[in-house]
């Protein structure tokens, strides 16, 4: 077999890619070693900077098959019946950094990207319903408590949970963080969601509040915390091993894909905020309606270039499909998109990965670093022009509203009549869990209050689980040592 000639960056023949150019052959080297100092400067900018949150994933592509009709409820052409869209998806965990074990205990990042006739929509969950807080300006706190310590560069249960227990509207996602969903085998085998509501619009205009439900056809399968330990021990990388095995053995994981639908009227009287993305809408109100199948069926041929360099937000949305009144959702919609520009550079929509595939951009943005696209020099550059450039549609996009009134405040929202920061978490404790996850909850809970060392915040821990759950409360009580 031939090879090609090593050639520079520039595309000139190179020497050598084993001997730098040097004075004799023990001299020292020479700075104008074009091609040393090429290879070595390449090398010290390979990495970028990991995800702030969510920095250890991994990824494939896919295929999404509408096989419903949900055409009632929104036009988007994505979910129209029989469309067929190419998907990228990436799974995560939270906390950890890029080379943390998978399987430590974490919440696990669900983003999947549709590359829609429309262009890109994103749809960027977790494999839990909820979140921990209702307002993105207590997200960087958060997100601090859960890393690490700024002298040690550990991480701390006591920051942890002195964050947890003074925000009790984390209560419901810590109860499903602490229990088995906090630990599934794979990530072919857990859920997704959407948890944010969103919104639709149909055809006719009229809007509905929606929330996204991905079930795997593989089952949801959870470890043990002894068997998690056992595999971060192990295989630091066993989620992302276990997709790239599975998909490369031709075995496609597949989620299918549901809504749950609220009338637009209906939020207002709902019995609790229906955007309060600490909670769950019970199925008994809300069904789930089946729009289709989301199957993985391609591995990425380089990771850094498809998934280190993947950029998912809550901001891509399509005709057919919008934001709700939703805080947390506001603060993402700027989020993610600022800081892809940090972490991936200003033109980070052009690449490959995330550009869109099946829609024709037509953008007056232009210029920044690394801009390698661009229009006829014939093209206007600025709009309204007097000369065919591209003219913004109001009525095929950015449709979606509500109604707003009120002063400027800074508050929480309107209360309606159930809005308890510990009633939905409660049920998850009391009705959903069996026997074996409820004793499985309360030994990962007494292994967490052991951990704490501050008294003080020992005992909001107490209280926190006793307002979930009064006998729970006095359980942990007993056990924590
Ligand atoms: C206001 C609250 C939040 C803020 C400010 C925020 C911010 C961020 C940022 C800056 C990133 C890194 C983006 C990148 O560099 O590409 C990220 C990643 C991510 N976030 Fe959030 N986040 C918030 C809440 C949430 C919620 C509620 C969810 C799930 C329902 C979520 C799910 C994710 C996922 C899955 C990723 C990884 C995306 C990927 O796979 O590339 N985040 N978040």
């Amino acid at each position: 077999m031939t090879s090609a000639n090593t050639t520079s960056q520039t595309g000139s023949p190179i020497a050598s890619d084993e001997h730098s150019l040097t004075v004799g052959a023990d001299g020292v080297a020479a700075l104008h070693d074009r091609y040393l100092v090429e290879k070595l400067a390449q090398f010290s900018r390979e990495r970028i900077p990991e995800r702030v949150v969510h920095a250890k994933g991994g990824g494939a592509f896919g295929e999404f098959v509408v096989t419903e009709d949900v055409s009632a409820y929104t036009r988007a052409a994505v979910f129209q019946p029989g469309a067929t869209t190419e998907t990228l998806q990436r799974f995560s965990s939270v906390a950890g950094e890029q080379g943390s074990p998978d399987t430590w205990r974490d919440v696990r990042g669900f983003s999947v990207k549709f590359y829609t006739t429309e262009g890109n929509y994103d749809i960027v969950g977790n494999n839990t319903p909820v979140f921990f807080i209702r307002d993105g300006i207590k997200f960087p706190d958060f997100i601090h408590s859960q890393k690490r310590l700024p002298g040690s560069g550990l991480r701390n249960p006591d920051m942890q949970w002195d964050f947890w227990t003074l925000s009790p509207e984390s209560a419901h996602q810590v109860t499903y963080l602490m229990g088995d969903r906090g630990l599934p085998r794979s990530w072919r085998e857990m859920p997704g969601f959407g948890s944010h509501t969103y919104q639709w619009i149909n055809a006719a205009g009229e809007k509905f509040w929606v929330k996204y439900h991905f079930r795997s056809n593989q089952g949801n399968v959870e470890l043990t915390g002894d068997e998690a330990e056992v595999i971060a021990g192990a295989d630091a990388d066993h989620y992302r091993r276990d997709l790239h095995t599975a998909i490369a053995a031709g075995d496609f994981p597949s989620w299918d894909v549901y809504v749950q639908v609220m009338a637009y009227d209906e939020a207002k009287a709902y019995r609790f905020n229906p955007f309060d993305l600490t909670k769950v809408w019970p199925h008994a109100d809300y069904p789930l309606i089946k729009v289709g199948t989301h199957t993985l069926n391609r591995n990425p041929e380089n990771f850094f270039a498809e998934i280190e360099q993947a950029a998912f937000s809550p901001a891509n949305t399509v005709p057919g499909i919008d934001i709700s009144p939703d805080k947390m959702l506001m603060a993402r919609v700027f989020s993610y998109p600022d800081a892809q520009r940090y972490r991936v550079g200003t033109n980070y929509a052009d690449i490959p990965v995330n550009a869109p595939h099946a829609a024709p951009v037509h953008t007056y943005s232009q210029d920044g670093a690394a801009r390698h696209t661009f229009k006829p020099s014939s093209a206007p550059v600025y709009a309204p022009n007097s000369f065919g450039g591209p003219v913004a549609s109001a009525a095929a996009a950015g449709e979606g509203s509500w109604e707003n009134d009120g002063a400027l405040v800074r508050s929480a929202a309107t209360l309606h009549s159930q809005d308890s920061d510990f009633g939905q978490a409660g049920t998850l404790y009391r009705d959903v869990f069996d026997d074996a996850a409820k004793a499985r909850f309360v030994a990962t809970l007494t292994g967490q209050g052991s951990s704490i060392t501050i008294p003080e915040i020992r005992e909001r821990f107490f209280g926190y689980w006793t307002s979930v759950d009064a006998d729970l409360g006095a359980k942990l009580r007993a056990a924590v040592a």
